[in-house]
């Protein structure tokens, strides 16, 4: 079987010249106490990310969003851990190098923006000493040009008052200004892959847009991933999404496929929940029911207990497989 057959027989995407990253299987596991079988937090995601493409993933909370993300970097919180699968980076696998490697790729290769700006800045160190340091960790300049750089990072993502900015400790900082710092520090060494985990939830709808408009510019020319709650955003700027549930990708495509046709009842639920006219915001319609925790043991689809078009047949696991022009993992599936 060739790679696109196989490709074919088992839904997944093929890795061509143009991918980046390549993500397959992949399962992080957390063990649970007095229990020998773990809590997979992730569990067998596979995608593949071509250069220029910006993937969004989604999902409700819980969902293994950000998971997914850390794993790509290796730094996934002990105790849980990657246990199955591959991650490669222009085709050479980095889910098994060594925490100096992996240091080098972080910043250089891949720029996080991590959801929770205090899990990637440092407490006791300057804004600018931070930025300056990463500068100059990957870029070959003088201090005073990675002092330049820093400065004109921080103006970039709309940071009033740069230079007095650079002297401050991520502490002194509002969180929206902070997470401003993070978006600067992911992006300073033009990384060929950006990953944005709800970078701009905690920002103002003015600034929001205007960093909206700096991923979208593509001003780095990064290959991205962005992580959101919000089904507006993922519309407005990326080419593909992928929608998790309980830690698989249940339903993954084209955006304008996904949206205006999604088959999985948990897409259409998600799109459900959606305001159509932000200005008037109209009252959120939840899915019924709750995801599954870590406590529970799913069999078959983790979807069928809020899935009103459950049947027998979904106490078996659906497997992700081609659905008019995209992925999804469903016995029943909507839409045509
Ligand atoms: N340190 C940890 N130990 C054990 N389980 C964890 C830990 N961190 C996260 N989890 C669990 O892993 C699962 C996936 O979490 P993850 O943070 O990836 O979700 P998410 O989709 O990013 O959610 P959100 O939208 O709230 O950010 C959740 O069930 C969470 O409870
Ligand atoms: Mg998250």
């Amino acid at each position: 079987m060739t790679a696109i057959q196989e490709a074919a027989a088992t839904g997944r995407s093929v890795a061509t010249a143009d991918t980046i990253l390549a993500v397959k299987d992949v399962v992080v596991e957390f063990p649970r106490p007095r229990q020998n079988v773990g809590f997979r937090a992730v569990n067998g995601v596979t995608f593949n990310l071509n250069r220029g493409e910006t993937l969004g993933l989604v999902g409700e909370s819980g969902s293994g969003k950000s998971m997914t993300a850390l794993s790509l970097l290796g730094i996934v919180p002990a105790p849980g851990k990657i246990v199955e699968g591959s991650i490669s980076l222009r085709g050479r696998r980095i889910d098994n190098l060594g925490l100096k490697e992996m240091r080098t790729i972080r910043g250089k290769d891949i720029g996080m923006v991590f959801q929770d700006p205090m899990t990637g800045l440092n407490p006791v160190r300057s804004v600018g000493a931070q930025l300056t340091e990463s500068v100059m960790r990957h870029q070959n300049v003088t201090r005073a040009e990675a002092e330049e750089i820093a400065f004109r990072a921080l103006d970039q993502v709309s940071i009033p008052s740069p230079r007095d900015r650079l002297k401050a400790f991520p502490h002194e900082l509002s969180g929206g200004l902070r997470q401003r710092v993070m978006i600067s520090l992911a992006l300073i060494n033009h990384p060929e892959v950006i990953i944005a985990d709800e970078a701009t939830t905690a920002l103002d709808a003015t600034i929001q847009a205007q960093i909206l408009d700096l991923f979208r510019l593509r001003l780095t020319k990064a290959t991205m991933i962005i992580i959101t709650h919000d089904m507006g955003v993922a519309a407005e700027i990326c080419d593909r999404i992928a929608v998790m549930y309980a830690g698989r990708i249940v339903e993954t495509g084209t955006i304008a496929e996904v949206l205006s046709n999604p088959r999985h009842p948990y897409t259409v639920g998600l799109l459900a929940a959606v305001p159509r006219f932000d200005i008037r915001r109209p009252k959120l319609v939840p899915i019924p029911g709750v995801p599954p925790t870590a406590e529970d043991i799913i069999r078959g689809c983790a979807f069928k207990s809020r899935c009103k078009f459950a049947q027998a047949k979904c106490d078996e696991r659906p497997p992700l497989t081609h659905l008019g022009g995209r992925l999804a993992s469903c016995w029943f599936p909507r839409g045509a």
